[in-house]
């Protein structure tokens, strides 16, 4: 299955399918004597990189970083620039991501400023990433101060999902892949709804992230920068980022989302905003997936938003549910959010 996305700066397809490691110059540019540098992270080195390695050109190289957010650092992306350097990469080289969505945003932010900026090809290996990070060009490192706090939007000249990756994906991880599905599925209604409803089984899953993914070329095309409708994707990120902070990452983000998916839905039918029947829906496919509703109060932890990167001006930009497949931004101060929400 193909998906062409129209970023501002070029179009690239994304590509999933069985059995495409060993294949990826196929699908983008690599002229003789290219160079091709793998980065990928210490899960997934013992698992795929020989795969892929065994399709490109001989002269490819590759590092293994070690797995974790962690690894979204500035000073790694130094190393990983170094090492670029040190391998003689050019400008007409290209970097390959093979990972979670840390490889993806780690690798992608590395290719986007290594001399101005070289092609990168998304090889996504985790739900997550197939139906999330790899699409739409956010790359970046996590500060101090901040997740994601230094990053660009820059595309990626191609994705390749080889579906085959997702046989060794650890449980949780799965679980994180769902919550953001669960996500697609209240923004757009329709076929990812009906198949969050009736199951998600190996027979439809390409199709549910076929999906998602078009859901999001939709959306990025539309707003790639950010300003408007691509805060959308948002939706239960807003009250689960701050679950993620009071946990201190002991609930994994998709679990986060959804809990928040829960608790935005829930204010939402409280305030005869979403309708009875579809609030019934969106919990009762929260609970066929087994997501816990958030344990907190939620006033106790609205505050930690206080310092949250996307509180502009005193107010943060949150998705409500006006029904499924029906969703739209609301510009609340914190204290209108915890008043909504409680
Ligand atoms: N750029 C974007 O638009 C965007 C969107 C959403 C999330 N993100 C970022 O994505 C990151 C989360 O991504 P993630 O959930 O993929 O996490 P991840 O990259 O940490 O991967 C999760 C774990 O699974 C392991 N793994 C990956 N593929 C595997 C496989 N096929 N088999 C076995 N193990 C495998 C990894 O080594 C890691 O331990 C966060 O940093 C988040 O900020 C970015
Ligand atoms: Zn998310």
């Amino acid at each position: 299955m193909q998906i062409t996305v129209k970023a501002a700066s070029h179009e690239y397809p994304v590509v999933t399918g069985k059995n495409l490691l060993g294949r990826l110059p196929e699908f983008f540019d690599c002229p003789t004597g290219c160079k091709v540098a793998v980065i990928t992270d210490d899960n997934v080195a013992p698992l795929y990189l020989e795969k892929v390695l065994s399709g490109l050109p001989d002269n490819a190289c590759s590092k293994t970083v070690p797995h974790g957010e962690a690894s979204k650092n500035w000073a790694l992306a130094g190393e990983l620039l170094e090492w670029l350097a040190d391998e003689k990469m050019s400008r007409s080289d290209v970097v390959v991501a093979l990972g979670g969505g840390v490889v993806g945003d780690l690798a992608g932010f590395v290719a986007s400023v290594y001399m101005r900026g070289i092609d990168y090809v998304q090889v996504p290996t985790t739900l997550l990433a197939a139906i999330d990070s790899s699409v739409g060009g956010k790359t970046a490192v996590d500060l101090p101060a901040g997740k994601n706090m230094a990053g660009r939007i820059y595309a990626p000249r191609a994705v390749v999902f080889d579906t085959d990756t997702l046989s060794t994906l650890p449980k949780t991880e799965w679980k994180c892949g769902l919550g953001e599905a669960v996500k697609y599925g209240v923004l757009a209604g329709g076929e990812i709804f009906d198949i969050l409803e009736k199951g998600v089984a190996e027979e439809n899953l390409e199709r549910l992230i076929f999906s998602c993914v078009d859901y999001k070329r939709a959306v990025v095309e539309r707003d790639e920068n950010e300003k408007g409708d691509r805060r959308l994707l948002n939706l239960g990120h807003t009250v689960g980022h701050a679950i993620e902070t009071e946990s201190a990452l002991g609930f994994p983000h998709g679990v986060c989302v959804a809990m928040g998916i829960y608790v935005i839905a829930r204010a939402c039918v409280t305030h005869g905003i979403l309708p009875a029947a579809d609030y019934k829906r969106i919990t009762a496919v929260l609970q066929k997936y087994g997501f816990p509703e958030c344990p907190y109060s939620v006033r106790s932890v609205l505050p930690r938003l206080a310092h949250d990167k996307k509180l502009t001006e005193g107010t943060l930009k949150t998705v409500l549910v006006r029904g499924i497949g029906d969703c739209f931004i609301k510009e609340m101060t914190l204290d209108e959010l915890e008043n909504f929400v409680l």
